[in-house]
């Protein structure tokens, strides 16, 4: 069986259609898909690749691809006003958490989009709007090795196969995080919940109750991470009072609540 064949029979959902397209390479998933989302492809389309040349993180920055990692896009068409989009990227992060605890693995979430495992980071999460549909990208490390990776990141990051010293089948994993972005999307349109999909994130995360230092462009603020307002930005309280905070890179700059 292809490895399409077993992410579209693993996943179980009743909100997703998945129809999985696999790259042995190819530069950037979210870029497959944008071009296929501007020519009209369908909710719950994937684009899967087992090694990406170009690879995109947030901020402008490259995303690391060798193979051995799970590097999959996924289109969606949801039934949200786009304001409400970047609660999709919380949620997609709780489903990339989730999927990696049950593995053993004691994951936690930096503010916006970044999967942890004792502060270094083993996935990330680059959402992108087309036309209307929105793009989920999502890499994890996962049976890549941490020298694998460029040697001026390799202390930043580490992989699935290094923290639990055995590989994971990669269709299961990418399934079971299909399947996790299909219940939580179906119990968002169906109830409009958006404080559930906020307070499952703030569950998982390693950012509030932190002290952190926000940086975006040249500003730079810090603060105490207090929570996560309505439409998904950073709260932070500051020497100069309340603030929120809708994009920039996080760094923790103090000890917070103890990982999973
Ligand atoms: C980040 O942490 O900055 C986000 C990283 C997102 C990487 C994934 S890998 C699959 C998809 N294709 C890309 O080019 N980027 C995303």
């Amino acid at each position: 069986m292809s490895l399409a064949q077993m992410i579209e029979r693993r996943v179980v959902s009743r909100r997703l259609t998945i129809d999985v397209l696999v790259f042995d390479t190819t530069p950037s998933t979210n870029d497959v898909l944008r071009a296929m989302a501007q020519g009209g492809a369908c909710d719950g389309t994937v684009v899967v690749a087992r090694h990406q040349t170009a690879g995109r993180g947030r901020l402008g920055r490259t995303w690391a691809s060798p193979p051995g990692g799970a590097y999959f896009s996924l289109l969606l068409r949801p039934m949200l006003e786009a304001d409400r989009y970047p609660l999709l990227t919380l949620l997609a992060g709780s489903a990339v958490c989730e999927a990696l605890r049950a593995l053993g693995v004691s994951a936690a979430l930096k503010w916006p989009n970044d999967v942890l495992v004792c502060e270094r980071k083993v996935g990330g999460i680059l959402c992108e709007v087309v036309d209307g549909a929105l793009i989920v990208g999502i890499g994890v490390n996962l049976n890549s090795h941490v020298a694998d990776f460029p040697h001026e990141i390799q202390e930043r990051l580490t992989t699935v196969r290094e923290v639990t010293g055995h590989t994971v089948d990669i269709a299961t994993f990418i399934a079971d995080v299909l399947t996790g972005i299909g219940t939580r999307l179906e119990r968002l349109e169906a109830t409009g919940d958006d404080q559930a999909v906020i307070e499952e994130w703030s569950r998982l995360s390693c950012t509030l109750g932190r002290h952190v230092k926000v940086v975006d462009g040249g500003q730079v603020v810090e603060g105490l991470a207090t929570g996560i307002g309505p439409s998904g930005a950073l709260m932070l309280e500051t020497t100069s009072g309340p603030l929120l905070v809708r994009a920039g890179d996080v760094q923790h700059v103090q000890q917070g609540r103890p990982g999973p």
